[in-house]
């Protein structure tokens, strides 16, 4: 029988009651009882090795996990994403993102449709429009090569493209540059509009609706400055092209659909840059690039749909996720890149995990009665280990964390590498043993401090240990293994999602301020502009409207 709700079955019972007992266990006494644990909770898939040896978790509770995960249903809902089932309920939507990776014929279907033609039509059309940017058989109005992109999108529309535009900093084609912004705030605008030549420049305006307030301000913001520098209406074809699903939208805005690119409903925001959303990836690198992390994503999916339970490295992160989350009371993640280009990818997945996992009602409209996704935080190492690592170390909440590295950097600059990988390596090590206060009392004898500074200093320098971490190593930082990566948390987010009994592919939680932001906009004065006192909202919004109408009045030069 399959269960809507997770704690209804035995296994979440029983998962329970192993966890009293895991919190009286060290993790470092469970290797010393196995000398084969490292090998034995470890997994390769898609040029990933992942090692999850280093949580809190035994046979006893990855068993139950995984029987959590089969009473749930959760190889039937994965099937049933694959086969175009209007998995996102609330919005009627397929979720189809895997499709996009995909070149299996007669695979994917939407209502009847088979999908696979319109994604590689459209995957034609992004190539050839890539080939002419390159090789300067599309120029722009005064017949100058276009070597700078402006993408402007937010969200979904900006995060997968800069993170993986970023990551793939090696592959760029020299002699280009991809700008993105995002920001509703001038200033972001304003500083990218500063560094650039109109007559080389290429605006990618990337929104799945084309409705979206920032995207479209910025939007319009770029076209008065392009038609400011002298270029004329007809200039704009050669200049803006639009990344959407929203036809009729991209017309009105004035960009001829001859230079849209679309994708379809189906396709997640934050589920989109495998779509014509990775326009600036494939523009920057190359389409072959792009083609290549497209690659490594369908090796992660194959493993993902045929791999089982027990060896399936998307479901096993998710079921230790879940483990931590739900049964031992842990609700911060951190997700840790030992490599600088991955900079981003902490906030790409704050809003793959945290817009899709961030709720609070299940699939049939039910309260749910378990704690779901966890705040999702973090940095590169080595610079995080210098900021937040503190807390983890030694704070009062106990924080789950991936480190993720690539044992060959594309900068092998004398030992900087190596330096990174003995941090990648030693943090996790750290905060799984700790320091007990017998160590360090030793510690502080053997170098002579006196009975007093032992005294004073001994218990601020134990670490309690015990911290769980998993290792996502891959050779290198590559095309594929960066799509594989992607892939793995895109998986383990909808396994997390299935499990919890909630819908990971809407976002309604974003609308109620969005709506309210547009009310207060026109209580906004322009500046120098008298405004009546706002008295629609509570006194706090009222006075701050108030106040904040009272300082765009005064217009002298201020400080
Ligand atoms: O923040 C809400 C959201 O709808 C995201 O899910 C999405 O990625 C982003 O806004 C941008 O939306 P669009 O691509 O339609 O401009």
């Amino acid at each position: 029988m399959i269960h809507a709700s997770p704690d209804r079955s035995p296994a979440w019972a029983a998962l329970k009651a192993l966890a009293e007992d895991a919190q009286k266990q060290r993790i470092a006494s469970l290797f010393d009882a196995d000398a084969e644990r490292a090998t034995k909770y470890a997994g390769n898939a898609a040029g990933l090795f992942v090692d999850y040896s280093k949580n809190l978790i035994t046979d006893d509770v990855l068993d139950n996990l995984i029987s959590l995960a089969r009473d749930v249903g959760l190889e039937q809902g994965r099937d049933d994403m694959v086969a175009g089932e209007k998995i996102n309920s609330t919005e009627t939507r397929a979720v189809l993102h895997v499709a996009l990776r995909d070149t299996a014929q007669g695979k994917y279907h939407v209502d009847g449709e088979d999908i696979m033609p319109l994604i590689q039509g459209e995957l034609v059309r992004m190539r050839d429009f890539c080939d002419r940017i390159h090789t300067g058989s599309f120029t722009g109005h005064t017949g100058k090569p276009l070597k700078t992109v402006v993408n402007i999108g937010i969200g979904g529309s900006d995060l997968g493209p800069v993170m993986v535009t970023e990551a793939l900093a090696p592959y760029h084609i020299e002699g280009r540059k991809t700008h993105f912004v995002s920001n509703v705030d001038g200033a972001h605008l304003a500083s990218t509009l500063a560094s650039i030549d109109p007559e080389t420049t290429l605006f990618v305006i990337a929104s799945k609706t084309f409705t979206t307030q920032e995207t479209m301000t910025n939007a319009h913001s770029a076209r008065d400055w392009f038609l400011d520098t002298g270029a004329g209406q007809a200039d704009i074809a050669k200049h803006f092209i639009a990344l959407s699903t929203n036809a009729a939208a991209v017309s009105k805005f004035g960009i001829d659909t001859a230079n849209m690119f679309r994708f379809w409903d189906w396709v997640g925001g934050r589920y989109s840059l495998w779509s014509v959303i990775g326009m600036p990836i494939a523009l920057q690198t190359g389409f072959d690039n792009f083609a290549r992390l497209l690659a490594g994503a369908a090796q992660m999916d194959r493993h993902f749909e045929i791999a089982d339970l027990r060896d399936n490295l998307p479901v096993l992160l998710a079921l230790i996720g879940i483990w931590n989350r739900n049964f031992l009371d842990i609700s911060a993640h951190a997700v840790l890149p030992y490599d600088q280009s991955l900079h981003r990818l902490p906030a790409y997945l704050q809003q793959a995990d945290m817009e899709s996992n961030g709720k609070s009602v299940m699939r049939d409209g039910m309260a749910t009665s378990h704690a779901t996704g966890p705040v999702i935080f973090g940095e590169p190492g080595t610079n995080g280990q210098h900021a937040f690592y503190q807390l983890i170390h030694q704070g009062t909440d106990i924080i789950s964390s991936d480190f993720i590295a690539p044992a060959i950097s594309h900068h092998e600059r004398g030992d900087h590498h190596r330096k990174l990988l003995a941090n990648f390596l030693a943090q996790p090590e750290a905060l799984m043993l700790g320091k007990s206060l017998e160590q360090v009392v030793a510690e502080l004898s053997a170098s002579g401090r006196s009975d007093a500074e032992i005294e004073n200093l001994a218990p601020h320098r134990k670490f309690p240990g015990n911290r769980p971490t998993t290792a996502i190593l891959m050779q290198k930082l590559t095309p594929e293994t960066l799509g594989a990566l992607i892939a793995l948390y895109e998986h383990k987010i909808f396994c997390q999602g299935h499990i919890w009994g909630i819908n990971s592919f809407d976002q309604w939680g974003v609308e109620l301020g969005k709506v309210l932001a547009g009310n207060i906009l026109t209580e906004l004065g322009d500046l120098g502009e008298t405004k009546p006192a706002c008295t629609q909202h509570d006194s706090s919004t009222n006075a701050l409207v108030d106040r904040i109408n009272q300082m765009r009045k005064d217009t002298r030069p201020q400080d």
